[in-house]
């Protein structure tokens, strides 16, 4: 029964979280972080990004700040007014809408040194779930409980002496 109960939960576990959004939660640039010197847009580019991901910008905090900007100051590297940026050091930012997103930091001539986040934000995958998952995996995936094998009592072995019984018949097949 044990076994039976965790083939239940492997498949409902294959089953259903396909259709369950699990949010991303994105290190910008991973292990080097929200720095100079680093390419955010190779960073981005095998990346998707949907509705409900987070960014998460990681920096030593005074050394760098984060500016979502728009297109045009994004290309310029225009900083807008510093009371719009973040500067915690671990700045959490969640994607809430779908569209092109950008990012910059404002401190001395980073952007221009290539400190700058481009991300495009696909809707939210959650969009169409399941109705009743449950449901209509169950029926399927409960096992009925198992016959007894075949090879389990020593007086009838049907698949023991079928198996013997090929090897001698193709044995006979090649010999002349
Ligand atoms: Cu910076």
């Amino acid at each position: 029964m044990a076994l039976s109960r965790a083939l239940i939960v492997a498949l409902l576990t294959a089953t259903i979280f396909p259709t369950i959004s699990m949010a991303t939660d994105f290190i910008v640039g991973d292990g080097k972080g929200w720095t100079v010197g680093f390419d955010y847009q190779t960073w981005a580019a095998n990346k998707v990004f949907h509705v409900g991901d987070k960014l998460i910008f990681e920096y030593s905090t005074g050394e760098h700040n984060v500016f979502k900007v728009n297109g045009t100051d994004f290309r310029n590297c225009t900083v807008p007014a510093a009371s719009q940026g973040l500067t915690s050091g671990e700045d959490v930012i969640v994607l809430e809408t779908p569209g092109r997103k950008w990012y910059l930091c404002g401190v001395g001539d980073h952007c221009q040194n290539g400190q700058k986040l481009f991300v495009n934000v696909l809707p939210s995958e959650t969009q169409a779930p399941s109705p009743s998952p449950l449901s209509s995996v169950l029926p399927v995936t409960v096992p009925r409980s198992p016959s007894p094998a075949p090879w389990s009592s020593p007086s009838s072995s049907p698949v023991l002496s079928k198996y013997r019984w090929v090897p001698r018949k193709l044995i006979a097949m090649f010999q002349p």
